[in-house]
């Protein structure tokens, strides 16, 4: 309870900046209309793009600064204005946080505020005005490679998060940018393939996250993607960013592009980017005026083809987020680095690490296991700079084997074998599963580390490479002999926990039986070490619920088995709609290895008293939630919506309220979540709304997708 405390004072005193008050707000746009008027359209043009890998233009005439941006989801990006891919300083040092798939696992929107303020404090003391995240894509495919840096496979649990980290960033003066609008949902072919997905789709999966980031989270950035949808790149795409980001929406921040996702002048200028980056970075010194945005820019305008007032447009946005933030004359200072930091990004790994299988092994009791193999290059391998643009370079990264050492007791002795390692041609080293077969009969107890990693060579993007910004995984099987190496130690000691470490799941069917205890620790950030040795001896009680449907092989999800991954001839059909994840198994009854919202603990709980009411256009479910077990812990209440005899095609259940409750031993607490009109309605396409279909609805609470202990109907 103690850690709790801490935690929470240390949440205040990272206080946030009050929001811009609306006297304000107008105040800044009469200085807009001013500021505008005394520009040449040649130093509008400049504003609206690169004029370095990070930076948009400024207007020093004016005193109007550069933007400075920086990746990314989970940390700072090292400083590299000129060159993308090597740092230019030394000491461009961040907090390394979990990534945002484990942040999801979390379920704590007040622990993805935390993140969200250290990140925006970080960039702050980084001299950045815009971080280059949250990441809220949808996880349709479990091979996606950029999986990791992204949150879940559901819309609601990914609106509620990114508002939250969203609100984080930007009480600290920072800007966040919530990416990538809209469907970025692969990695091969991100640069040109088309997304053919329905709009019942698009509004009721790929949209909520950004809808809600814009209405709720007031972001003041959102970042184009580089696939089309539809026949039209996102980055400028008339109904997307036009008819629905900015008109339906109400956006009235940046869109800005993806790095060179740019692909048409007229277009751009037209469909609403604001500012266009990263669109030359082939030549060695790009030419910045040879942006789409740029030089055409300015003839498209003079010779009377482009109005001067969508360049206009495009500048008062710029300058409305410029005097929200860095020209607001707030003196926030950021800070960087810090211990405070350091124990957040531990909480968000000892809160996101999910507990899949425990059968009597855990927590670990030292005295019953004195000596302990650590097996697996997992344990020792340092991921921070690893992913592609998420990189960070970490101040230090506690791996899981220091973990360990630091966190077991004195009289424990930690012995560590490779057992296997990654390798280009991701063959297996016989000797070194050899060794570690040997060395695990002789052990008490076995940690077996393995998993997925980002890139086999950190310096190099790409190349073998897994959980990779560029690259989507072939399938879940796990490589380097992983397999055949767990299944040969749990023969020789059936005392073996298995560690997963990665931005998915994997194929476990063939192993799974074999040992006592599962946990996926996704990539659990500079203080994952600690934050999962302290959960295997019991100093933490695990709490993390997965975000992701874990199904036995990548083809029983139905990006494959319904719709397309990764698509042909650069297209790429959603014929799954809306069953995506949990929506998709429920609804075809096809067995998953473990649910959406899955997680075990060290202790039990108990829902009862569960009461809907219905509160003007909102309906009110609130129950109990009791720690009924031996120890203190936190237990994910969910509430789920099933409508009954609806003559629409709709999902068996949809996630639309959670609250995540930390209880003492015997400790009852009431949950209480209001869910309005939008949390029962599906999007009609023909009428183009959202629509309430007049049925009776079915309130589902439980503490997982699968596991659902409370009903109560309420007709709307
Ligand atoms: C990358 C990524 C994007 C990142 C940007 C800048 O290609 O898609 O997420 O923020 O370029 O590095």
């Amino acid at each position: 309870m103690r850690k709790y405390l801490a935690i929470t004072i240390l949440g205040t005193l990272m206080a946030c900046a009050a929001t811009t008050p609306k006297t304000t707000l107008d105040a800044n746009e009469a200085k807009i209309d001013s500021l505008i008027r005394l520009m040449t359209l040649e130093e509008k043009v400049h504003m609206i793009h690169a004029c370095s890998n990070f930076n948009s233009g400024g207007v020093s005439r004016l005193n109007i600064p550069e933007l400075v941006m920086s990746d990314g989801p989970h940390g700072v990006r090292p400083e590299q204005n000129t060159n993308a891919t090597k740092s230019e300083k030394e000491n461009d040092y961040a907090t390394y946080f979990p990534t945002g798939i484990c942040l999801a696992a979390t379920w704590d929107t007040s622990l993805a505020h935390q993140m969200g303020m250290v990140l925006g404090s970080e960039a702050k003391a980084r001299g950045k005005d815009i971080i280059l995240g949250p990441g809220v894509n949808i996880i349709r495919s479990p091979l996606n490679g950029r999986n990791f840096e992204y949150l879940s496979e559901d819309p609601f649990l990914n609106s509620e998060l990114a508002v939250k980290y969203i609100q984080g960033v930007q009480c600290k003066g920072v800007s966040a940018c919530v990416k990538h609008f809209a469907a970025n949902n692969q990695e091969v072919n991100r640069d040109k393939v088309d997304v053919i997905v329905s709009e019942r789709a698009l509004r009721e999966i790929y949209l909520p996250a950004f809808e809600a980031s814009v209405k709720r989270g007031d972001v003041n950035t959102v970042m184009g993607a580089y696939n089309k949808v539809n026949g039209q790149y996102a980055t400028h795409h008339a109904y997307l960013v036009n008819k629905v980001l900015k008109d339906e929406f109400g956006f009235k921040g940046i869109l800005i592009s993806d790095w060179s996702a740019v692909k048409h002048a007229k277009e751009a200028l037209l469909n609403g980017t604001d500012i266009e980056m990263g669109t030359d970075l082939s030549q060695k010194k790009p030419d910045y005026n040879a942006f789409y945005m740029a030089d055409s820019a300015i003839q498209f305008v003079k010779s009377g083809e482009v109005d001067e007032k969508v360049i206009d447009e495009k500048v008062r946005r710029i300058l409305r987020i410029m005097l929200k933030t860095k020209l607001s004359g707030n003196n926030i200072q950021g800070e960087i680095n810090t211990k405070e930091h350091q124990q957040i990004a531990r909480k968000v790994a000892e809160e996101g690490i999910v507990l899949l299988k425990n059968e009597n092994i855990l927590p670990i009791e030292s005295k019953k296991y004195r000596k302990i193999l650590v097996v697996g290059n997992n344990a020792v391998y340092k991921q921070s700079m690893g992913g592609g643009s998420s990189q960070v370079k970490a101040l230090y990264e506690v791996t899981i084997l220091e973990g360990i050492k630091d966190v077991a007791g004195q009289a424990t002795q930690i012995e560590f074998v490779e057992g296997y390692k990654p390798t280009k041609d991701l063959s297996f080293d016989k000797a070194l599963a050899q060794n570690a077969v040997n060395a695990a009969s002789k052990a008490d107890l076995v940690i077996f580390v393995g998993g997925w990693i980002h890139n086999f060579d950190m310096s190099v993007w790409g190349g073998t490479a897994f959980d990779m910004e560029g690259q989507d995984k072939s399938d879940l099987k796990l490589k380097y002999g992983q397999e055949d190496l767990i299944k040969q130690i749990s023969e020789v000691n059936p005392h073996t926990i298995v560690v997963l470490i990665g931005g998915s799941n994997v194929e476990m069917k063939s192993w799974i039986n074999q040992v006592p205890a599962v946990l996926m620790a996704w990539y659990p950030g500079m203080e994952g070490g600690h934050a999962l040795a302290n959960i295997l001896f019991g100093n933490i009680n695990p709490s993390g619920k997965l975000p992701m449907t874990f199904a036995d092989t990548h083809l029983l999800y139905p990006s494959h088995s319904v719709g397309e991954f990764p698509g042909k001839d650069n297209v790429v059909h959603y014929n799954e709609g809306i069953y995506v994840g949990y929506r998709y198994f429920d609804k075809q009854n096809v067995e998953t290895l473990f649910p959406f919202g899955f997680g075990l603990s060290y202790t039990t709980f108990k829902l009862s008293d569960l009461k809907v009411t219905k509160e003007g256009e909102n309906v009110v479910a609130q129950c109990k939630v009791q720690n009924t077990g031996s120890r203190e812990g936190a237990e994910v209440v969910q509430f789920y919506v099933a409508s009954k005899g609806s003559s629409i095609d709709r999902p068996v259940k949809e996630l639309k309220g959670f609250q995540k409750v930390f209880l003492k031993q015997n400790e009852i607490a009431n949950v209480k979540v209001v869910m309005d009109k939008r949390a029962f309605e599906y999007y009609d396409e023909q009428s183009k709304s959202w629509t309430l279909e007049p049925c009776s609805y079915e309130i589902q609470v439980g503490n997982s997708s699968q596991n659902i202990e409370l009903k109560q109907s309420i007709k709307l």
